[in-house]
């Protein structure tokens, strides 16, 4: 799935994490400033000319996805594009995701004109426009409104519920940082597959196939991809050279840090965005099992283990919360166990602009719950001295921090393993939170083309941890 978001589309709590960000705290979050900032980040639209060659297929997969009360948009383009020229299938990309991420910001602009799609198209390529009229018009109405929360609703194009909530946990400080990062349009980044090839050689071929690329600066296999040009299409892909995963992901893989020859249990495997990378971390020695409640997604999973040539991947379906045979024969048998847990993924939102539609606020409460009794389960496949590894694609801290916390409250034979002792002090200085205690990939001094926003703890059973 982000694989295909990816492709088409060229990332903290109670403050806490954005407090440990060192820089300084924005006051008076909603003044009026903040809009201006806001529909700047509207700028980098296409021409009115490319536009044009894609208008009726952008308002039509914009009037899908709403139909189908916003699925994911990665599912609605890959059928929508099909009769799309190559040449016009990354601008018809970006289009629908503008117009699905300032959908409320563009009805609000359209308010009392017109409200249809295409009409919102056109006022989205009018604004888009810096010194637009439009765009100076639009400014001024937001401008009048009073209430703080409707305001970051219509500026940032979210719901209203979700700026409060985003407010109550990350703080009113924060909160304009976090939605303004919310709209930025992510980079396209790939992992390199140390199984097949090196850095270096795969932005060698990259740029044989007329890919521009350039290292991550955190990851230590990341690639970040300039340009529109489709990388599934190139040689290197097709010999399984690299990945799309994002950066923040790839940092997630690392702080599992496996020992070599070691077994890894990735307890929520997905399609094995990060299966995959231990197993190149791995050095295809060891066994990864690779486990999910998803019989689909394990089916993804092995069609790229066997592309990226990780033979020491062994997907496994089962439920973690319903242990079966299978699961109870990997008791106390790994020395790490990764849990990317199902999470909110407002993290990912940038790739996913259409989750600030679906998402109801019940959700997140639920996921939290979810969160917690999978941590709890995956801790009994841990070996003494072993590590339990939790992440989320999230930046919310009561989906991080405070479910790590409840659970090393609750559990006193798991003690914290700082990511500074993992990373080391250097590399963890922009990446983990302040007290270098937690990976935290989204912070305020990120930057524009950033991460992804993940959360990631690592925990370590004592020596003498009797099984549960
Ligand atoms: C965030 S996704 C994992 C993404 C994946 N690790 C990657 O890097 O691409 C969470 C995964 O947890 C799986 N899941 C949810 N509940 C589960 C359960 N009870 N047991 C096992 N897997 C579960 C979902 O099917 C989903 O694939």
């Amino acid at each position: 799935m982000k694989e295909r978001v990816q492709a088409i589309h060229a990332t903290p709590g109670r403050s806490l994490a954005w407090h440990t960000t060192r820089r300084p705290v924005y006051k008076a979050a909603m003044d009026r400033s903040s809009a201006a900032s806001t529909l700047a980040t509207l700028a980098g639209a296409p021409s009115a000319d490319e536009a044009a060659r894609v208008r009726p297929v952008v308002v039509a997969a914009v009037d899908e996805a709403r139909a189908r009360s916003w699925p994911f948009l990665s599912d609605v383009l890959e059928h929508a594009l099909r009769p799309v020229a190559d040449e016009d299938r990354a601008v018809a990309a970006q289009l629908v995701h503008a117009l699905v991420k300032y959908d409320r910001l563009l009805r609000f602009a359209t308010e009392g004109v017109a409200a249809d799609t295409g009409s919102r198209l056109d006022a989205f390529l009018s604004i888009a426009t810096e010194a637009s009229p439009a765009r100076a018009e639009l400014q001024a109405r937001v401008d009048r409104i009073d209430d703080r929360t409707e305001r970051a609703g219509v500026v940032y194009s979210l719901p209203d519920w979700l700026v409060v909530a985003i407010r109550d946990d990350v703080g009113e400080g924060a909160l304009c940082d976090v939605l303004a990062r919310m709209n930025e349009v992510p980079p396209r980044v790939a992992r390199v597959n140390s199984l097949k090839t090196t850095r270096d050689a795969c932005l060698r071929a990259l740029a044989d196939s007329g890919i521009g690329a350039e290292p991550t600066r955190h990851a230590a296999l990341g690639v970040v991809l300039h340009g529109r040009r489709s990388a599934f299409r190139t040689a290197a892909f097709a010999r399984g050279d690299f990945e799309m995963q994002d950066e923040a992901s790839q940092l997630v893989a690392e702080l599992v840090a496996p020992a070599p020859r070691c077994s890894v249990v990735d307890a929520c495997a997905g399609a094995g965005g990060k299966a995959l990378a231990l197993a190149a971390l791995l050095g295809g020695r060891g066994r990864v099992f690779a486990l999910d409640a998803s019989e689909d997604k394990l089916d993804e999973l092995r069609r790229r283990a066997r592309r990226a040539g990780a033979s020491n991947v062994q997907a496994i379906h089962s439920d973690l919360l319903a242990p079966d045979d299978t699961l109870r024969g990997l008791q106390a048998r790994a020395s790490r166990v990764l849990v990317d847990a199902p999470c909110t993924g407002l993290g990912a939102i940038r790739r996913n602009p259409e989750l600030r539609w679906r998402l109801r606020p019940e959700r997140v409460e639920a996921l939290v719950r979810t969160q917690e009794a999978l941590l709890r389960a995956a801790a009994s496949l841990v070996t003494p001295r072993g590590r339990l590894v939790y992440a989320t694609c999230s930046f919310l801290r009561r989906e991080g921090e405070d479910v790590v916390e409840r659970f090393l409250a609750d559990d006193p034979r798991f003690s914290l393993v700082t990511a500074r002792d993992v990373l080391g002090r250097a590399r963890s200085e922009s990446i983990a939170t302040h007290d270098g205690r937690y990976l935290r990939t989204w912070r305020a001094d990120g930057g524009p083309g950033g991460m992804d926003g993940f959360f990631a703890a690592v925990v370590r059973l004592s020596a003498g941890a009797a099984p549960v």
